[in-house]
């Protein structure tokens, strides 16, 4: 067998036989250990940006806290030599149920930004869903990602021009998917970037899309202008009066699939699947939105029950290990976005660090499913779990 073809578990040979030869690993293979060093690593702005939740940041907690109460119950002496983890999702090959969730603004991370994060992606075959506020542009994310699946993910400004030409654009870089976030009218109450008074677009970051967008140059008097650049992202960004029915334009904008992400309610669930949309994204943004809101993994069960047949689902907010990952499969998820870890791998070590993560994340992954009796995705389902109050 090939190295490219091993189960993605047979990583750790590589590592004790990197060991054997002296070379320890690049990066802290404890998840908690590469957060604290990631953290160390950056600045204050940084480090506030992608470590910071709305208010008491009760929501970030409950997210992970929630895992934790699920406990994965393994059955034994099952034939698990014959192992795949990939995933057919909305027309997209995935290597894995898994995606990277979509971070804007990764400059404050890594100079090289989302181009690094999509070089790390593709090197490690992972599918990636790129925010709209980046400081690449779309187009050079998806050439930088190649061949893997790529999705969009649209931040729906107020101008109906703007929105038409970004899903146009998206469409024409070969994205397979427009993923609609929903919780994000306004940026939720971040004490940490309060504190730093730190909006990273004011100062120019997170604009690539909009700056290069011919809608919103054509709103322009001089569109080479940064400032005015700047004031027309600040103009277009928020769109508080978004609502459903708003769902059947974008329908008529494009051919591709559409995911909402943001949804935490099983009526939202049913109303989004009765418009027309192909999957939903359960998630709290990380708790970034509302504090006090309920943590995705619990939102996800009463969720999957309402549309899971009907609609792909996918899961982000608090996934921090190939475990977890395991658990939002088995309560009904058909795919995990992995967010802040990635990040971290980012800022650590550019384009190797976030290949790096991706390969532990999915080595860890694809070990908990082979040790818990199970070859494939879609085996795993809730009799692998219990759960503990
Ligand atoms: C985000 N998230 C996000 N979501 C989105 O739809 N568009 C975006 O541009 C961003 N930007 C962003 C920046 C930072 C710094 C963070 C931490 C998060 C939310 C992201 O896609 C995902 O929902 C969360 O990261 C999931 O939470 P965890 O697992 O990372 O804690």
């Amino acid at each position: 067998m090939s190295e490219a073809s091993l189960p993605f578990g047979d990583y750790y040979r590589q590592i004790y036989a990197a060991g054997a030869a002296g070379e320890s690993p690049a990066l802290p293979v404890s998840w908690a250990e590469l957060e604290a060093r990631a953290q160390e690593a950056l600045d204050d702005r940084a480090r506030g940006y992608v470590s910071g939740s709305a208010g008491t940041e009760d929501t970030y907690r409950a997210n992970l806290d929630a895992f934790r109460r699920w406990r994965i119950v393994p059955r034994m002496l099952r034939d698990v030599a014959d192992r795949s983890l990939a995933t057919k999702l909305l027309g997209s090959e995935l290597i894995a149920p898994v995606m990277l969730a979509p971070i804007g603004v990764q400059s404050l991370f890594h100079p090289e930004g989302e181009l690094a994060t999509a070089r790390g992606a593709v090197a490690a075959g992972l599918g990636i869903v790129a925010s709209s506020v980046s400081d690449n542009s779309l187009e050079d994310i998806a050439a930088a990602h190649g061949d893997a699946p790529h999705w969009f993910q649209l931040y729906w400004p107020n101008d109906s021009d703007v929105a038409v030409s970004m899903v146009a654009r998206a469409e024409s870089a070969g994205y397979g998917a427009i993923v609609v976030t929903v919780d994000n009218a306004f940026p939720g109450w971040k004490p940490r970037d309060l504190q730093e008074a730190y909006l990273p677009g004011l100062e120019g970051r997170g604009v690539a899309n909009y700056v290069k967008d011919p809608a919103l140059r054509a709103r322009m008097s001089n569109p080479d202008d940064p400032g005015e650049g700047i004031g027309m992202f600040l103009t277009v960004f928020p769109n508080p009066s978004l609502t459903w029915d708003d769902l059947d334009t974008l329908r008529e904008m494009t051919s591709l699939p559409i995911l909402l992400k943001g949804v935490l309610h099983p009526e939202d669930a049913v109303e989004a699947r009765d418009r027309g949309v192909a999957g939903l994204v359960v998630s709290n943004h990380g708790g970034r939105q509302v504090d006090g809101a309920i943590a995705s993994l619990d939102a996800l069960p009463d969720i999957a029950a309402a549309v899971g047949d009907d609609l792909a689902i996918l899961l982000d907010s608090g996934v921090r290990s190939g475990a977890d990952a395991f658990k939002a499969l088995a309560l009904g998820a058909d795919a995990v976005l992995l967010g802040r870890p990635y990040v971290w791998g980012l800022a650590l070590g550019g384009a190797e660090g976030v290949e790096t993560v991706i390969r532990m994340f999915l080595a860890e992954l694809d070990l908990t499913m082979a040790l818990s009796g199970l070859t494939r995705p879609a085996e795993i389902d809730r009799a692998a779990l219990e759960h503990r109050a």
